[in-house]
């Protein structure tokens, strides 16, 4: 076969049945299997003579579920494969000419026609698939550009490149995407298949780019594996897609709260002064990051002696005051024969060597270092035990960064400047192979996944120290599945405002994409920050999943209280509001972990057949209930918005709007306009300082008028893995909407393994001015005595009585 040239495939010569999921089939030298997994899924792999490895469960995948599949010939001579079962039905047909492929869901629906298969010589594959007009294509994990990308060309290279609104790669490599049919104009239902290349080698996306009728997949991984997900809604393909390559786990209920970073606080003295003006000034933050300038010359899981001369009493202290530290863990290891970590990863073999068994030249920060294997296990295993010397210092999370990985071959440095010269090529070096760590394959054909598996590394040295606790990673780069491992921030951008949107979107496409836990540094990375910037950006970040404030040194200092009182007093605000929303951001871990679904929504994916809903990409919802409407324009003191179908309360001041429709909205720079759904059970709480204090309020029900709804609250110890075993209190909540003013909240009874003491509980029953009576369990309440006891306040009316767990029923009613 020609190395570059492509070859198509032709007719199928021969086939048979591969039980119990699954038929083989071959063209020529071209070898291909297609089955269906237990909740519908078609695998497609094809390669010429053998497949590939099949690398996913070495990378932690939950297995493949086949599903019992039915072969068949179809009336027209095609091949089909047809199973169903409780969890999904799908049929495939292939045609006997070319291999060609069209997938059906449970109604007969085509849902995905994939075609035009070729290979050529060098290992490269590819095919195209159909992208009938108007579909669009969300995901592909951490991208620039709109939230749709078709007429986009995409690459999967894992890279150290600044964010700009354009580039492409950039640190993150997630080959998965969802083609979105929006609803027609006819009144056709909208539908969503999910499409993941399982396959972590270079791959192009052209997605409907050069033509605009197909997106063409190109790979370099040696053949084809590509995964058909079907929907119909983007929420089940994400309950599909998630099954299998893995839900980020609970994290820890202090990393859920703001973290505080900048590159760096580079001595006890520098780290203390900002713990000590968050807390004199009244910010909820929870987490200190330590960047580089913590390490002694830049050496991996030391501290500098003489700027950290006692690190377990800076960390005691801090964590006294509520505050968790993170600290930096790059790969590389200073080339240095004095540094004990680097002995002990020659002697173990542990580093990438090229193909003549050197040491590639690579520098980083600290100069010229060696790059762990981590696709070994043993390297891992080695890696996460060396993390040690950082917790036994009382570190409690682990950010990982530059795991591109990132460096260069020469650089030049003057003082704290470094210029890094010569781009670094890592061609020559090999790798363990993912399959069989003993085999050695190019580095490139692994590239992709060295900051997934480095992220790995640390979660499991984390989890294996600290077995009862939920480990905290933060990683900048990552592959499909990396939500396992590791949060992920968005890298170095700028502090732009065309950023700040960007933000946005791509927190949104990482949240389609599975990695539910991210966010993009607040404020910006580099550059200039004006004050209303800093202002905007911390109303937005602060409703990240993962909120870091974090900026470079050679800039302006952007801590929150930088930017004179005015943007203080609202960074604070903004941060107050997150913390006043963490039983609600904990409910969505929750439901993240059993079913996929994302904390940050577009709004089509809650609303797919609004056709309104469609386009927006400056609105978002934060889980199912809130729908935000940041402002991202400089000088704008308003905004438009498209409101989704039903009613809308904003969650300030309880003005009620209708939708679908488009409203304009008051956004003075304080404010970040906030609706809740109508029906919405929004669990709060009064704020705090930090997630492990105490509030004074724990539990505050805010009710939104205006429909049905559910909602289920998780309550458990937000520390440990207890959860696991089951020590969740689930309490399921219901309100219901008669019309007239009438309101009924529903209280189940608390169930699961979480002991909660009895507390004093408030409800909130938000725009509801007009009830006049309210009844807890059909007996009448009284205002302002003791418990029971209601208060009126504006537009509002607030129940308290003491909750020990049963079931409770709240009645309003209008004046009779
Ligand atoms: C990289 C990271 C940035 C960090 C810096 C120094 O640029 O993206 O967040 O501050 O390295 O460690």
């Amino acid at each position: 076969m020609d190395a570059r040239r492509f070859e198509a495939v032709g007719r199928i010569d021969s086939r048979e049945p591969l039980p119990p999921d699954g038929v083989r089939l071959r063209s020529g030298a071209v070898v291909c299997e297609v089955a269906i997994s237990a909740d519908a899924c078609v695998r497609v792999r094809m390669a010429t003579d053998a497949l590939p490895p099949d690398a996913s469960e070495a990378l932690g995948y939950a297995p493949w579920r086949p599903a019992i599949a039915t072969a068949y010939e179809t009336e027209d001579g095609a091949l089909a494969l047809a199973a169903a079962g409780p969890l999904g039905a799908t049929s495939v047909e292939i045609d006997r000419a070319d291999l060609s492929l069209r997938v059906r869901d449970r109604s007969g629906r085509g849902i995905a026609a994939l075609s035009d298969f070729a290979f050529a010589g060098d290992g490269r594959a590819r095919c195209a698939l159909a992208a009938p007009l108007g579909q669009q294509f969300h995901g592909f994990g951490e991208k620039t550009g709109p939230l749709d990308l078709r007429g986009h060309a995409l690459r999967m290279w894992n890279r150290d490149a600044s964010v700009t609104e354009t580039r492409d790669p950039l640190y993150a490599s997630i080959p998965f995407f969802i083609a979105w049919q929006p609803p027609s104009a006819l009144g056709d239902a909208s539908v969503a298949t999910g499409f993941f290349l399982d396959g972590h080698a270079a791959s192009n996306f052209d997605v409907a780019k050069r033509d605009r009728t197909r997106v063409a997949i190109e790979t370099r991984a040696g053949g084809l594996d590509l995964v058909i997900i079907p929907g119909p809604r983007p929420a089940d393909v994400l309950r599909r897609m998630s099954a299998r390559l893995g839900r980020a786990p609970l994290p820890p209920r202090w990393a859920l709260g703001h973290h505080q970073s900048r590159w760096s606080y580079g001595s006890e003295r520098a780290v203390r002064a900002v713990a000590r003006a968050l807390r004199a000034r009244g910010f909820p933050t929870d987490a200190i990051h330590l960047d580089i300038d913590h390490m002694h010359g830049f050496r991996v899981f030391t501290f500098d002696p003489r700027r950290f001369p006692d690190p377990p009493r800076l960390l005691r202290e801090l964590r006294a005051d509520g505050f968790h530290t993170v600290a930096i863990v790059d790969p590389g290891v200073k080339i240095d024969p004095a540094f004990p970590l680097y002995r002990e990863g020659l002697a173990g073999d542990a580093f990438c060597r090229d193909a003549d068994g050197r040491l590639p030249p690579h520098r980083v920060w600290p100069g010229d270092v060696a790059l762990p294997d981590f696709q070994r296990p043993d390297v891992r295993a080695w890696w996460g035990t060396a993390q040690r010397a950082l917790l036994d210092a009382g570190v409690a999370g682990i950010w990982n960064d530059m795991n591109e990985p990132a460096g260069w071959r020469r650089d030049l440095r003057i003082g704290r400047l470094l210029l890094p010269l010569r781009p670094q090529d890592l061609g020559s070096i090999r790798q363990a192979a993912t399959t069989d760590p003993s085999q050695r394959v190019p580095h490139a054909f692994v590239r992709n996944l060295y900051g997934l598996q480095h992220a790995r590394a640390s979660r499991e040295g984390l989890e294996r120290a600290r077995p009862r606790e939920r480990a905290f990673v933060l990683t900048r780069s990552g592959a499909a599945g990396i939500q396992r491992h590791a949060a992920l921030w968005t890298g170095d951008t700028f502090s732009r405002w065309p950023q700040l949107a960007l933000s946005l979107r791509m927190v949104l496409r990482l949240s389609l994409s599975g990695v539910a836990f991210c966010g993009a540094d607040i404020g910006g990375f580099a550059g200039r920050c004006t004050p209303e910037l800093f202002a905007r950006w911390m109303q937005l970040g602060a409703l990240y999943p993962f909120a870091r404030t974090h900026a470079t040194w050679c800039k302006r200092r952007q801590e929150p209280w930088r930017f004179g009182p005015r943007v203080e007093r609202i960074a604070r605000e903004a941060l107050r509001l997150r913390m006043r929303l963490l039983p609600y951001l904990q409910d969505l871990f929750h439901q993240h972990a059993a079913d996929g679904a994302p904390i940050w929504r577009p709004l089509f994916f809650e609303f797919p057949d609004d056709p309104g809903c469609a386009r927006v990409e400056d609105a978002f919802l934060l889980g199912p209930s809130l729908l935000v409407a940041p402002v991202l324009e400089r000088g704008a003191r308003h905004r438009e918005l498209v409101l989704p179908p039903g009613v809308w309360i904003a969650i300030d001041d309880d003005v009620r709007l209708l939708g679908p429709a488009r409203v304009r909205v008051e956004a003075p720079l304080e404010r970040i306009p906030i609706f809740a759904r109508g029906g919405t059970i929004l669990p709060t709480q009064s704020p705090v300082l930090h997630a492990g204090e105490r509030p004074a309020e724990p539990l505050v029900l805010e009710v939104f008028p205006g429909a049905d709804g559910e909602h289920v609250l998780h309550e458990d110890d937000g520390a440990t893995t207890a959860h696991r075993e089951g020590a969740v209190a689930r309490t399921a909540l219901r309100v219901l909407d008669r019309a007239g003013g009438r309101l009924r909240l529903e209280i189940a009874a608390r169930r699961g393994g979480f002991e909660i003491a009895p507390r004093p509980v408030r409800v909130v029953f938000h725009a509801a001015s007009s009830a006049r009576v309210v009844r807890l369990d059909a007996v009448e309440v009284a205002d302002d005595a003791g418990l029971p006891s209601v208060r009126r306040n504006g537009s509002r009316i607030e129940l308290r009585f003491e909750d020990d767990g049963r079931s409770r029923s709240v009645e309003l009613e209008p004046a009779p």
